[in-house]
Formats: C-alpha cells, structure tokens, sequence
C-alpha cells in the first residue's frame, strides 16, 4: 500500500507533491511526509496523520526550505512500526545524505539492519525503509559509486517488495526510482516528470506515462530519464497515453467517493459492457481474450483467484458459470492458494479478478498458477497495472477509477464482465442457444436501468439506517447467488461503519448462527424470487421465531415477504443471475449511511488501504 509522489521539473515541486498525496490518500494515511532538495541539504517534514495534518505542519516552517523544483513525497500504511513522526516516510540515512520513501516490505531488512549496526549505523526509526536508507548510503561510502548506481547495488541486497524514490544531496538533480512487487509509474511532460503510485495525481499535468517493470530503475534527471534494470541493462522506455479524465477523479458534488461511486453503477455496468455485447445476433465479443479462446473452450475447470470484494465477485461467477456454461469453478482466497500446494492442471484455466491489479496475494497466486504452466486470464479495472501485465490474456472492467476504499462500482462491473465470459462460453459451446442468449443479452441491457430504479431506495435505506446505526452485530443471510451478496454485504459494513456483521449461507444458519439470534439482532436477507426463495422465506420464518429483526430485499410487490419482515427493500426483478447486480445497491447503501450516521470516515476507513501491495 502506501502511495509514492515525486516531482522534478521547472515548477514548485510542494504544491504538485501535496495534491499528489491527497490523490492518493486512499492507499493509506497513517502518516504523510515530504523531501525537498534545498541548496545545501534535503529537508524533509512529516507528520503523524492524514495528508492534511502535514499540511497543517508545513505552513509554519521556513517558506525558503518548502522551495525547489525537485521533491518526494510519501503518505504511508505502516507494516513495520507503528503510524508515528519517527516512522513516517521520507527516512533518512544516518548521514542525511539520501532520504527514502517506499512502498512494500524488505523481507530481509533484520539481516541488513543487522550487519549496519555493527558497521555503527544508528536507526532512528522501526521502518524497514530506513535499513535500505543506510544501505544505500554504506554502499556509496564503500564503492565511491554515482547515487544512481548505489541504488542499483543496494537493491541486489534486497529481498522484498518495494517501489522506491530516492533523493541525495550528493547529486541534486536527480530522482532514483525503483521498483519491484510495487507499482509506479512516471508522468512524462515537458521538460518534467511527475512520479506516482498510480496515475491518478499525473493527469492532471500530462496523458504521457511510463510503467515500470519489476526490477527497474529509472534515473531522472530534469527533462532527461534513463531506464534500466537492476542488472544494468539499459531499457527503452515505452511511453503510453492514459485514459482517466480529471473530472473522473473529483467528488462530483456528492458528499463521498463511495456515495459517488454507488450512483456511478448504472453507467459502470453500462460502460463494462458497451462494445461487447450484440443483441440481436445473441453473441458476446470479447476483444482481449479472442486469441485465447480455445484457452477458455478447452478448459476442463476454472479457477477464480481474488481477495475481498472481488473474490465475492468470484463467487458470484462460479454459480454462473456452472449453470450456463457447464464448467465446473472453484474459488479461492488468493491469500490461500499461494502458500499451499494446489493442483493445477495445463488445461485448467486460471481467472484472476482485481480492482487495483495491484493487490500482492492475488498478484503471487497468479505467478505461482503460471509456474504450473496454466492460462491466466485477468479482470481489472486499472488499465497498465501490473496484474494485467501479467497475465495472458483478460478484460478491463472499464468502471472508471474507484477512489474510495470501500468497492463498489468495481464489484458489479467485475459481475458484468464475469457473466459476458460465462455467456462467451456457454454460446461458444452450445450450452445456450441462440434464443436464450437473444432474451439473456437483452435483459443485461437493461440492468443499468433496474440499478437506477434500485437507487431510489435510498430514502427507505436511510430509515432503515437511523434505526439499526447503534446495532452491535448484524447477520447477512442469502443463499444462492444471495449467498455471496450476504457475504459481500457484512463486509461493506463491517469496513466503513465497524460494526460486526456475519455473513452467512441462509441455509447455514441451523448449523450454529442461529444461536446469536434475539431480538437485538438485525439480519438482512436477500430474499429475491430467485430458485431458493421458499428456502430463504422459511429461514426468515426461523429468524422470526427467534425473535431476530428482519430486514429483506425483496423483489417489488412481493406481498408475502413483506408480512413476515419487518422492514423491506424492494428491488425491480430480473433474471436469477443477474440479480447481484441489482440487489447490491441497496447493502451498499445501508453500509453506507448506517458508516455516515456513526459520523465514521467512509471513504478512508481506519487500517485500510485501497490498494493491498503487501502480503
Ligand atoms: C473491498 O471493499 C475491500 N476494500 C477489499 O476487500 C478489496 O476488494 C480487496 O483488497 C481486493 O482488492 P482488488 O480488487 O484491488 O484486488
Ligand atoms: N514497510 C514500510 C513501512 O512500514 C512501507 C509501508 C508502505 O508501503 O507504506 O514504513
């Protein structure tokens, strides 16, 4: 996690870094910290706290030492050592000759840290950082090398994830990046470059960007940029236009970036399939996975691999891919699959399903699939990060950037785009027939409109909120294709408004939950007219009994649903598969305005980061 900025060009490089942090706040904000190149030295101010505690800090320092057209900036989600000033990023090394910023984790920084202090290093912080501070600074003392090629040496030294920006006093004009495991990506503009996390704090200021590729440095100059790799072989950079427009990035006159982005899924959904999808001809084009079609038509098994969010997006696909495509799936936690031994087979195919295509476990999971030789597919939403490259072949989710941490948008675009593979599939072998893909097509056209009519329940979700906000505990049942949306829902408000939510197959609830029920106790249901409806109005009926209180998603008019709970969502029926899409609207919106009347951070909430690029 953690977001990284540099600047170096003709203009004020404070102003550019600070608005670069706020950008990127969202990867983590358990402290903030700048370096600026002054004449004589490097000085660096950081602070405990969001973005806006630096800036509060800065505004009183001497105005000559905040000048200067060259600066690094970092705002952190700590891994080693608690958020605080002293472990707050840029570090320095003991000299204060070179200072640091980084996102990732050296593995080996004990050994290293070790060997220093016998060396007599000092170490003013707990970070790992600041070992390959000094590292950098002891490899300089003892080969006389450039800064640059210091850098290069030091990180043979390292084991670990990092993506790192280097400033030192003994060559002013220059900025080390270097990265591996972690993303960054360089603005180019003119006579400038702009460095950053993501691409978000670039567009501003330029749509040239170059991505990095694990185990490379960049040394820029002003106006001048070298790349190469660790190993010392000079690479050309290959210059890319970006896609992402300012306003994409803005608020947008809603009071948060989730609510904003809440509201953004009828165009998100619609902008995931546009170009896709063909009516009338019953047929699906999928343009970035074409080449790799038999891939997918000879595949003898699927297997999903995610974490959070998109996991449960995964979750969803397996029930659909099995029942219109005849594939079996299975679904793992990313985070499980690669520290175990799983069987691969050559003819499985392996999808990977990321928002950021940034997350580390999902990221390892996919490398150890391609070991075993096996076809990765991947589904992310941000265009040029490293799990798309990394992958064979795969599909953006084109839902348009999702700043807030808490996912939306990206969850149903990840639907959209899972259900065109399933219907790929199952039309490319003939599990479904024309007709059936003709009325299945037609009705996915029409989803973003049920996903507005599913917005206007926000005034009834808002009442619902003021009742249940001081709730300790809440269940979230489904089963089905409700079951992973139970399981998608408690998550949502577990992350932004802290309370203890259970998500649960309805079905699953006899077996031990149920235990947990009085009449203290919400439980959500997602109770749609879908196959297990009779099942899940009897689970609802067990709850009653217990005196739990009910709160459902229903399908609108369903008479029956509303005598037994006690407060109801109504949603416009769809078909069974589809209904995800749908039906998330609503605990999206109950999370988020039970988080908003808890007065709770909602589009930072605490320990998270939007981007997991640590283990
Ligand atoms: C979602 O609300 C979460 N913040 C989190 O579970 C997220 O889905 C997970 O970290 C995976 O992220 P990715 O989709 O970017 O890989
Ligand atoms: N490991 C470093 C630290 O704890 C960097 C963490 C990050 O990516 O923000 O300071």
């Amino acid at each position: 996690m953690c977001g990284i900025v540099g600047y170096i060009g003709k203009r004020e490089a404070l102003p550019i870094l600070i608005k670069g942090l706020e950008r990127l706040e969202y990867r983590g904000y358990d402290s903030a910290g700048v370096a600026l190149m002054g004449r004589g030295k490097i000085f660096v101010y950081k602070k405990k706290g969001k973005v806006a505690a630096l800036k509060k800090f800065i505004k009183s320092k001497d105005k000559k030492s905040l000048a200067g057209g060259i600066g690094i900036a970092h705002t952190r989600w700590a891994t080693h050592g608690e958020p605080s000033d002293r472990n707050a990023h840029p570090l320095l090394s003991n000299s204060e000759n070179i200072a640091v910023i980084h996102n990732g984790i050296i593995e080996n920084y004990l050994p290293l840290k070790k060997i220093l202090i016998e060396k007599g290093y000092k170490f003013k912080s707990d970070t790992d950082t600041e070992v390959l501070a000094n590292l950098i600074e002891d490899v300089k003392k003892n080969t006389k090398v450039s800064i640059d090629e210091a850098v290069r040496l030091a990180l043979q030294q390292v084991v670990g994830a990092y993506a790192i920006a280097v400033l030192s006093k003994d060559d002013k004009e220059t900025i080390i990046i270097a990265k591996a495991g972690s993303p960054v990506v360089i603005g180019v503009g003119k006579g400038e470059h702009f460095i950053a996390s993501d691409a978000t704090p670039l567009v501003e200021y330029t749509d040239k960007v170059i991505y990095l590729d694990d185990y490379e440095m960049a040394i820029i100059k002003r106006g001048k940029l070298t790349v190469k790799t660790i190993q010392n072989e000079i690479k050309n950079p290959y210059v890319q236009k970006l896609e992402i427009k300012i306003d994409e990035l803005e608020k947008g006159g809603f009071a948060h970036f989730m609510l904003k982005e809440i509201y953004e899924q009828p165009k998100s959904i619609r902008d995931s399939m546009r170009g896709r999808i063909n009516v009338e001809g019953g047929s699906v084009k999928l343009g970035g996975i074409e080449k790799y079609q038999n891939k997918l038509v000879n595949a003898k098994r699927i297997l999903i691999l995610a974490c959070g969010t998109s996991l449960h997006a995964g979750m969803e696909a397996k029930y659909f891919f099995e029942e219109l495509a005849k594939v079996p799936v299975l679904v793992e936690y990313a985070s499980e699959f690669r520290y175990r031994s799983p069987v691969v087979f050559e003819n499985d195919l392996v999808l990977v399903i990321s928002q950021s295509g940034e997350t580390a476990d999902t990221l390892a999971a996919l490398k150890l699939a391609k070991e075993k030789g096996t076809t990765i597919f991947g589904i992310c939403n941000v265009i040029g990060a490293s799990i798309p490259r990394a992958t064979d072949a795969g599909i953006y989710t084109h839902a348009g950037p999702e700043i807030g941490v808490a996912s939306s948008k990206a969850f149903t675009a990840q639907i959209t785009v899972l259900l065109l593979i399933a219907l790929y599939l199952a039309s490319s072998q003939g599990t479904l027939n024309k007709k059936e893909m003709v009325k299945i097509l037609s009705e996915l056209e029409n989803i973003p409109k049920k996903v507005e009519k599913a917005l206007l329940t926000n005034a009834t979700v808002i009442k619902i909120a003021k009742k249940f906000k001081n709730a300790k505990d809440f269940i979230y049942l489904g089963r089905g294709y409700g079951y992973p949306l139970a399981l998608e829902g408690a998550l949502k408000l577990k992350e932004i408004s802290y309370i203890h939510a259970e998500g649960y197959p309805a079905g699953e609830m006899k077996h031990g939950p149920i235990a947990l029920v009085d009449s203290n106790m919400p439980v959500v249901f997602v109770a749609d007219k879908g196959g297990s409806y009779e099942k899940v109005i009897s689970n609802m009926m067990e709850v009653k009994a217990r005196k739990g209180v009910i709160i459902a998603i229903i399908n609108e008019g369903d008479e029956s649903a509303k005598k037994i709970a006690d407060y109801v969502i109504e949603i416009p029926k769809t078909l069974e598969f589809m209904m995800p899409l749908v039906a998330s609207v609503p605990l999206q919106l109950l999370a988020y305005h039970i988080a908003l009347l808890r007065g709770c951070n909602i589009d930072k909430p605490r320990n998270l980061a939007k981007s997991v690029t640590v283990e």
